[in-house]
């Protein structure tokens, strides 16, 4: 079990997808992201964002909203056409696409026959060499129409939302799905041919204990999940209004939830899969995720960790970042909104930030801390945190070797609060952001 230090989790900290995060951008010109599309260089990795779930989940953080009427959905997806018809003329005839990731929301949620559409469309538009194709999906919007349109576009690698099995957390959050639906999804996918399947779980539910997440993690496991993100529920009502609908009296204290954190770490680490970060794990071996967290060669982006090594990711639909070398760049959010401005055939960009030689170093220190627990470290930046990691060192958590700063096993939980001390922006509003774990 890790050891716990409650006074170095008390600060909220960034999940550092980026640096710097989301919380920093500001205004953006759409010149200043198409001047940075036309100037890629190198593989492409493409997110397209689909902000639509069938049923809409309490819980649930991420930009999304009910799938609802026909008219929105076609709508929407005119409007994806036209930003990716623009973004795919803008980028140099030598821009190779390696990787599209599908997520939301939940992918899912469109007709099928419209998910093949928007694959043609992109395989008209963009240079896609052999890419590697994902997709996340909600299990209880899974048909045996879907998964054939998987296998017949080639999807290798799709991720379950499953949160939880334990129908008393499923009920409290609003995420009631029948473990039939996860095992009937497994079993349609899987013969559609996609190799890597990933569960999504979360611990830190209302009224979930220990054997609650372990009933999960097990299941997860018998199920042959190739991968597991397992992420602490963020219950921030004051920024995601559904969430107000659970009630925090029965969440549990935040000594519950490292113990949780805890817990699921070494379920997972002595029952068969790799440590990938801090929150994901693999199956060691063939596993893309797990051999690039073994090689040294693990990556943060928006979705999480990655092996994607490509340095430029274009997001498009709504709420989508795009991240290049010196910009991240981000779509306007709303959806109502992103539908007028794309059906335009304007960027749709909203927000961004140039990203400095001074951020851009910040952030190899910040992802290599986070996936491979280490970063070299210029003396400014070691001058400039020395008292506040002394409090880490002081416990054991961190220590430098030469030029290099390490995290010890015992730190995995304290990482993200000791990446923060290389971000300068974290001395204001913390609130935005969750507990460390
Ligand atoms: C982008 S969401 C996609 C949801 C997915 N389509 C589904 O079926 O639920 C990806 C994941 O984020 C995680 N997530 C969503 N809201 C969260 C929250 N408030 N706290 C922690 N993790 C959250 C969930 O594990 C979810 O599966």
């Amino acid at each position: 079990m890790w050891p716990y230090h409650p006074d170095l989790l008390a600060t909220p900290v960034p999940r550092y997808t980026s640096f710097p995060t989301a919380a920093e951008f500001g205004p953006l010109s759409p010149d200043v992201t198409r001047d940075a599309i036309q100037r890629a260089e190198g593989d492409v990795s493409l997110y397209v964002h689909i902000p639509f779930c069938e049923k809409i989940c309490f819980y649930c953080g991420c930009n999304t909203g009910a799938s609802g009427r026909r008219q929105r959905l076609d709508s929407y997806l005119a409007a994806l056409y036209r930003e990716i018809a623009l973004t795919a003329s803008l980028l140099p005839r030598h821009a190779r696409v390696r990787r599209v990731s599908f997520g939301g929301g939940s992918p899912n949620a469109l007709d099928p026959v419209d998910f093949v559409r928007l694959m043609d469309r992109l395989t008209l538009e963009f240079a896609l060499v052999d890419p590697v194709l994902s997709i996340e999906l909600d299990p209880r919007s899974m048909t045996a129409d879907w998964a054939h349109v998987i296998g017949h576009v080639g999807i290798e690698r799709a991720s379950l939302g499953v949160q939880t099995f334990a129908p008393h957390c499923q009920k409290a959050i609003g995420r009631v799905q029948a473990e039939d639906e996860i095992v009937r999804a497994v079993d349609w996918l899987r013969d559609a041919g996609v190799g890597s399947m990933n569960f999504d779980l979360m611990y830190g539910l209302p009224m979930q204990t220990q054997e609650d997440l372990v009933d999960s993690m097990h299941r997860t496991r018998v199920l042959g999940a190739d991968r597991v993100a397992l992420f602490g529920y963020a219950h921030v009502p004051h920024i995601v209004k559904r969430q107000a609908a659970i009630d925090d009296s029965q969440l549990p204290d935040a000594g519950a939830r490292f113990a949780m954190a805890s817990l699921g770490y070494s379920y997972f680490c002595t029952h068969g899969y790799a440590p990938v970060g801090f929150d994901h794990f693999a199956k060691p071996g063939h596993d893309p995720l797990a051999r690039a967290a073994l090689s040294g060669t693990l990556r943060r982006n928006f979705q999480g960790f990655t092996d994607d090594e490509a340095p430029v990711l274009i997001g498009l639909g709504a709420s989508a970042i795009s991240s290049f070398p010196d910009l991240l760049s981000q779509n306007e959010k709303n959806s109502g909104r992103y539908r007028m401005i794309a059906g335009e055939g304007r960027l749709p960009v909203e927000r961004g930030i140039a990203r400095s030689d001074n951020d851009r170093l910040r952030a190899s220190v910040i992802e290599g801390l986070l996936c491979q627990q280490a970063a070299w470290v210029p003396p400014a930046l070691r001058a400039e945190v020395s008292d506040r990691l002394a409090v880490f060192e002081d416990r054991g958590l961190a220590a430098m070797q030469g030029e290099h700063l390490h995290i010890t096993p015992e730190g995995l939980p304290y990482a993200r609060g000791i990446a923060a001390l290389f971000d300068p922006y974290r001395q204001q509003s913390p609130r935005r952001f969750s507990s460390a774990i």
